[in-house]
């Protein structure tokens, strides 16, 4: 249950930030939306650290661990990639507008990494049958 209840977490983020994505060009509204799903994902990983051994308990899971390193490689990778986003969305923000070329492709990487994130977060934790 409460395995489930982080993966329904990490959906509504990675959803989120597809949204946030979509509306760009309200750059208020982007960097509201960027920034409350970031600090919600940190606060996930908080949770997830806090109670890693009952997840595993709880849900009767399994664990495969070469699975459950790439996934937490992916997910590290994640949220350095959002201290990049914070710095290239700022300097965008204070008139730098050439960084936007690079703001848009680490985006959509940032992006392929949190969905990443996700997928593999089922393969690394798969409950027992
Ligand atoms: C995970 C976090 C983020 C992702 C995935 C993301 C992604 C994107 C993408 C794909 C664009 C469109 C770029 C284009 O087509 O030119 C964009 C634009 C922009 N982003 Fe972000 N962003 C994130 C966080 C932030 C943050 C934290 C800030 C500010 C502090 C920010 C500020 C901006 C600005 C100012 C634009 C240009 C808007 C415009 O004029 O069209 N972004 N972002």
């Amino acid at each position: 249950m409460e395995a489930q209840l982080m993966q329904l977490q990490s959906l509504c983020i990675v959803v989120l930030m597809i949204a946030g994505i979509k509306v760009h060009r309200n750059r208020k509204l982007h960097v509201k939306i960027m920034s409350f799903a970031m600090i919600w994902d940190i606060i996930l990983i908080l949770q997830i650290e806090l109670s890693r051994s009952a997840i595993i308990k709880a849900s009767n899971a399994v664990t495969n661990s070469m699975a459950l390193n790439i996934h937490v490689s992916i997910a590290v990778l994640t949220v350095i990639f959002y201290g990049f986003m914070i710095q290239s969305g700022r300097a965008i923000l204070s008139g730098n507008i050439q960084l936007r070329k690079r703001h848009k492709i680490l985006g959509y990487s940032t992006m392929l990494l949190r969905i990443l994130t996700f997928v593999t977060s089922f393969w690394a934790v798969t409950p027992k049958v």
